[in-house]
């Protein structure tokens, strides 16, 4: 596939996968991608599997991602993840204001870009998940909602650190229920978010941001969702916890 920015599919494993478990399904991912250049592959297992998973990707082509991480560098935050720490695991991106912590954590759009810019400081990349819900695409809000996020969460980021952000954008309504944006959606609204990207940065700093899709991505629809002018990958939840289905997204997209 001819793109015009480099595809990203990352799996976010949420919270799955013991260790035992997050091995075996690093081991086949390493095995069925090892010879994938194309795509910038990227998986996301929980922290306490960070350590084993980071040296069992080592020297393939599989980056490792954080699903979290504090705004803070170091101090009396219980509970809570330093860059530092991730950083000791080579972890290269973290995802960041995905829809599931925006509703249980009360994530905000302005705790999010604290977090991205901590992120950028410690020279990782974030991914900065936005994404409406069914009730606000029923009402007609999809792009004040999508205009609003991004905004927010990217907030305070320069022209380079944009430029070295993904932007995931989620339709909440399409996660975990097997239900995906179709293919005019879904290309709507991610051109929809390179023109406020545009007005906020430049026309440049737009064309080179990569926006992934996610929410119920499948071998099935991989394809097509990344064949779409302005969709440049996936964020992969699901589909992402088996090897045979996550490597078949990522072929099914070359
Ligand atoms: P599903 O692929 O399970 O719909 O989850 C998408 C997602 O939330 C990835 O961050």
């Amino acid at each position: 596939m001819n793109k015009e920015r480099k595809l990203i599919i990352a799996g976010n494993w949420k919270m799955n996968k013991t260790v035992a478990e997050a091995l075996d399904l690093a081991a086949g991912l390493k095995l069925e991608l090892a010879n994938v250049k194309e795509v910038d592959i990227v998986v996301c297992p929980p922290y306490t599997a960070l350590s084993e998973v980071s040296k069992a990707i080592l020297d393939s082509n599989i980056r490792l991602g954080a699903q979290n991480m504090s705004e803070h560098n170091v101090g009396a935050y219980t509970g809570e993840i330093a860059a530092v720490m991730l950083k000791e695991f080579s972890v290269r991106y973290v995802i960041l204001g995905h829809s599931e912590r925006r509703q249980y954590q009360q994530e905000s759009d302005a705790l999010i870009a604290r977090k991205a810019l901590a992120v950028h400081g410690a020279a990782l990349k974030p991914i900065v998940c936005i994404g409406e819900t069914l009730a606000e695409r029923e009402a007609g809000q999809t792009e004040q909602v999508l205009a609003t996020q991004v905004r927010g969460s990217l907030a305070g980021l320069d022209k380079e650190q944009m430029v070295e952000t993904v932007v995931a954008y989620e339709p909440v309504w399409a996660i975990g229920t097997g239900k995906t944006a179709s293919p005019a959606q879904a290309q709507e609204a991610h051109a929809f978010i390179r023109r406020v990207l545009a007005g906020m940065f430049d026309e440049t700093v737009a064309r080179k941001v990569r926006i992934q899709y996610g929410g119920s991505v499948k071998p099935a629809n991989a394809r097509e969702l990344m064949s779409l002018p302005d969709v440049d990958g996936a964020l992969v939840g699901g589909a992402a916890l088996e090897a045979r289905s996550f490597t078949d997204i990522i072929k099914n997209s070359i």
